[in-house]
């Protein structure tokens, strides 16, 4: 192939490339800081007066019967929610799991013989108990001064339309729907009406490129995309349709034909009369759904049916598919978001998350509902018409719950305290961070300016895999580190193991894998089983593997270090190198492209691009837009690399192999640290490299 390691797929190579990785792991200043420091900020007295678990030991307590007895343990929270049919126990168990390739095909099941529906126990479960009232969205849309407010019911009441039209077209048990939407409250509702009729949603952010929703529509083939015709994001204006059109043409010549094309008209500058349109496949929202009927019969699905898909990258080759079934889920992002956030009834909760991402799967869409509770659902972005935006939402919805990302944190930092200390902010009593590690100095900001030293941060660790926290703290329950996820979840047994699978004990470092199932664990990658062994449970044999690097320190706390494989994690978005090399080369100036990430003072990490032209082309300012509007058109604006590296040749060894070790350092300009490069075929490769540094 054109990219030089073509080879990683074997595992002896993907272990061989993830102890490359740990060697000069990207720590980032998380890992560096904890080793010196071990201030610990304790939860007031007022905040553990109302804290659902109070101290450690409490903790320890339940921790250890969710992982002594498991079944028992989510047996009797899983028997709070409304099942048609309860759950068969057999012999004592409620869930079955082999995760050691060793023992066979790995399998995971929880609750399996149980049925349920988790748009019923996000929504109608709470109007029959009487919170059909209760405000359930708080719309707040990009521009200020546009928002809307809809309760339970009334969510409930879209969601059976909604679910009424999706019948009508012939959408079944099973069936794929895709959904390509901003942040309208119709996209979580359009999830929950899939979910109310048993079809498998399927959300793409809408920021991704015609190219990626393609591929993805070629992998699950829905019938049925769910559009709008354009969003308006900060100052730009963005149109969808068009986005998805391209796609759905390039689907066809593919071989898949989406039937329905169901398009939201969002009112925005486009038009109805100047938007594209296909007769007979293209309809808008507002001229067949709001005449449906309110109500909408329920089908009951199996536990183990399948809920959701939703692709996340890897370090190679085309997305995967994450494949999410609904009882465990359930179970498992309601009770986590209880306790990583200790939720309580009057809190109102904004998660800034969206929708296409699996955090707006979790915690902003079924978490949060089926606690029955209120939240902000925000359009825009969070310094958009100013730094001030997130603040003013939180004092005008009296926000007590605020979840964000690293990247948000510090992007608003640069702007000052002035923007934050403009606004009261006195509902705050939680704060939350996910995405990546969050470094101290953020950290600090966050929960001294911010939270105003009275809100625990809830530094959430877990992947579009785990469907939910695994190392979360439990705020009022234990002290916080700055920059530390803390303990494991109930029921999470995370194992930190060396290059050879052997776990670690007491204080630590190594790569994170988890050693037994958890209920909302994914169960399968989309029609790939193999991919989905040998990406997550081959690399470390009788383990879950993470992809991710950690220590342990003296009093249990993990410290995340970031992605030990080629996968990059840009403002909390995660992009494999392997998909940006692949767009590069797609261009037809460029012969070879190898991508590594560096520290980045915002995004926490950038993308360095190294692209070795064809012969005798020119290097130019042209040509570097040029590849940089490839990776925008494959994949999307945000995977746009920061730094393209003209680069004569590419450090490779003997076998061909690019040495990305030495590209991270020429990228973190540590040129002095190249290390060991006499098993390059080239040798002379590194300084060429190191003289066009900038150029
Ligand atoms: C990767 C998963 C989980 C929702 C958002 C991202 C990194 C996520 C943290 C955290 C350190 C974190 C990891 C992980 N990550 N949260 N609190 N501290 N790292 O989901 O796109 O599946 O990415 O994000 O590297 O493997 P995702």
């Amino acid at each position: 192939g054109r990219r030089g390691d073509s080879g990683l797929n074997s595992l002896a190579s993907i272990r061989a490339n993830f102890a490359i990785k740990a060697l000069d792991g990207p720590a980032g200043d998380a890992v560096a800081v904890s080793v010196e420091r071990e201030d610990v900020v304790e939860a007031s007295e007022a905040f553990r007066e109302r804290a659902l678990v109070s101290s450690r030991a409490q903790y320890e307590e339940m921790y250890k019967r969710s992982v002594e007895d498991p079944d028992g343990f989510w047996g009797d929270i899983a028997s709070t929610f409304f099942w048609k049919k309860k759950f068969p126990v057999k012999d004592g168990k409620l869930h079955s799991e082999n995760i050691d390739v060793r023992k066979g095909r790995v399998a995971v099941e929880w609750f399996k013989g149980g049925e349920t529906n988790i748009c019923y126990n996000a929504l109608d479960r709470h109007v029959e108990a009487g919170l059909g009232d209760k405000v359930a969205f708080y719309w707040e849309g990009n521009d200020v001064g546009v928002d809307a407010k809809l309760t339970y019911k009334e969510v409930l009441e879209r969601v059976c339309q909604l679910a009424n039209y999706l019948r009508s077209q012939g959408v079944k048990k099973g069936d794929a729907v895709a959904i390509y939407m901003p942040m309208l409250a119709e996209l979580p509702i359009a999830m929950l009406a899939c979910a109310r009729i048993g079809a498998v949603h399927s959300v793409v952010f809408a920021g991704f490129s015609a190219e990626s929703l393609y591929q993805r529509i070629l992998d699950c083939k829905p019938n049925i995309i769910l559009t709008s015709s354009a969003v308006k994001r900060g100052a730009k204006i963005i149109n969808l349709k068009d986005i998805v059109d391209d796609a759905l043409v390039r689907a066809s010549e593919g071989g898949h034909t989406v039937g329905t094309c169901l398009t939201f008209d969002n009112n925005l500058a486009i038009k109805r009369e100047d938007t594209a349109w296909q007769e007979g496949r293209d309809i808008w929202w507002q001229d067949v759904v709001p005449s449906q009927e309110k109500k909408c019969e329920v089908e009951w699905v199996d536990a183990e049916d399948t809920l959701f898909l939703l692709y996340t990258s890897g370090s190679t080759g085309k997305p995967k598919g994450v494949l999410h079934t609904t009882g465990g889920y359930m179970v498992y992002a309601a009770t986590t978001f209880k306790h990583a956030f200790n939720y309580h009834d009057d809190d109102v909760y904004w998660c800034t998350a969206d929708c296409g991402w699996i955090t707006g799967h979790s915690y902003l869409t079924y978490g949060p509902l089926l606690n029955g509770a209120s939240m902000v659902v925000f359009e825009g972005v969070p310094n958009y018409p100013d730094a001030g935006r997130c603040w003013e939402i939180v004092d005008k919805y009296n926000v007590t719950i605020f979840y964000t990302a690293p990247t948000a944190i510090r992007s608003l930092m640069r702007s000052g305290d002035e923007p934050v200390k403009r606004h009261s902010r006195k509902s705050l009593r939680v704060l939350g961070s996910v995405g990546e590690p969050i470094n101290p100095s953020a950290w600090k900001w966050y929960h001294e300016v911010v939270g105003d030293k009275r809100c625990p941060i809830s530094d959430t660790w877990w992947q579009t895999e785990t469907g939910g926290f695994m190392i979360t703290p439990l705020p009022g329950a234990w002290g916080l580190k700055p920059g530390s996820a803390t303990l494991p979840f109930f029921g999470v047994q995370p194992a930190v193991v060396d290059e050879n699978a052997q776990e670690q004990h007491g204080e630590c470092s190594g790569y994170l894998c988890v050693k037994a199932a958890w209920p909302g664990m994914m169960r399968t990658l989309q029609g790939d089983h193999d991919r989905y062994e040998t990406t997550y449970f081959a690399p470390f044999k009788g383990f879950y593997f993470s992809g991710d690097g950690c220590r342990r320190d003296k009093d249990g706390y993990y410290w995340l270090t970031g992605r030990v494989d080629d996968v990059i994690n840009v403002s909390g978005h995660r992009i494999g190198t392997a998909e940006v090399e692949s767009a590069l080369v797609s261009h037809p100036m460029c012969a070879e492209a190898a991508v590594v990430g560096f520290d980045h003072e915002v995004k926490g990490q950038g993308i360095y691009a190294f692209v070795t032209l064809l012969e005798d082309v020119e290097y130019s300012e042209e040509l570097r837009k040029a590849l940089i509007n490839a990776v925008r058109s494959q994949i999307g604006a945000f995977a746009a690399p920061d730094v393209i590296h003209w680069a004569p040749g590419l450090p490779k060894t003997r076998s061909g192999k690019i040495m990305r070790r030495i590209l991270r350092k020429i990228a973190s300009n540590e040129l002095d640290q190249v290390g060991d490069i006499s098993t390059l075929a080239d040798t002379s490769v590194v300084e060429q490299l190191i003289n066009l540094r900038g150029k």
